[in-house]
């Protein structure tokens, strides 16, 4: 009697820990909730949200987090990024964003507003206006090179760590990372 309890407690146990393992061993691969107080920030959110699956997702991770591929996080601080006309500007300027399929450049705006106030989270400086679609035309005529981007990435962080008190951390391609 004694040893059917414990191997019954075993199974158990053993039960409990593969699915924890399972869980641990699969990604989140929900979208994220819109806040409400963002909602009003774009035309169409759910257009923008699945714009955003399909054309950035594979890279950047539903969620904005693409960890430990060497990818620049989107989660939770992309938005320290509109701290200054020109680093807004950088981001509208990434060779992925301005040659984005999307030729409607609102729907454009809707879809940079998302990655900026839903998977930045809270990370855009207090008051930032969201992006308009004129904004976005004039913007990604001016498509940045893969040569110039890494130098205008890290300066614009050293920018936004000095003026809005982005976290050092901005510098790297996600905290803890050694690039
Ligand atoms: C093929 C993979 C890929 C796709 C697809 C892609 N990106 Fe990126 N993204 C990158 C890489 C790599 C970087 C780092 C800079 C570079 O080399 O372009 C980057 C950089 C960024 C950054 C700058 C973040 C920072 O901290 O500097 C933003 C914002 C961004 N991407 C948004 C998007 C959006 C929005 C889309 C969809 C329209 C998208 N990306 C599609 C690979 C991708």
């Amino acid at each position: 009697m004694k040893n059917r309890v414990s191997l019954v407690g075993a199974a158990m146990l053993a039960g409990a820990l593969s699915l924890g393992t399972l869980r641990a061993a699969e990604p989140d691969t929900h979208s994220p909730q819109i806040p409400a107080s963002v909602l009003a920030k774009m035309e169409d959110p759910e257009l923008a949200q699945s714009d955003y699956i399909e054309q950035c997702a594979g890279c950047h991770g539903v969620q904005g987090s693409s960890i430990p591929a060497h990818l620049p996080e989107l989660k939770n601080r992309v938005g320290w990024f509109m701290c200054t006309p020109e680093s807004r500007a950088y981001l509208l300027r990434l060779p992925n964003v301005a040659h984005s399929r999307l030729t409607d450049s609102r729907q454009l705006a809707d879809l940079m507003n998302y990655v900026i106030f839903v998977l930045g989270g809270p990370s855009a400086p207090t008051g930032t206006k969201p992006f308009t679609g004129d904004e976005v035309a004039h913007e990604r005529q001016f498509a940045l090179t893969s040569v110039s981007l890494v130098a205008e990435r890290l300066r614009l962080a050293n920018v936004a760590i000095r003026k809005c008190h982005a976290p050092a951390s901005l510098r790297l391609q996600f905290p803890g990372s050694v690039q």
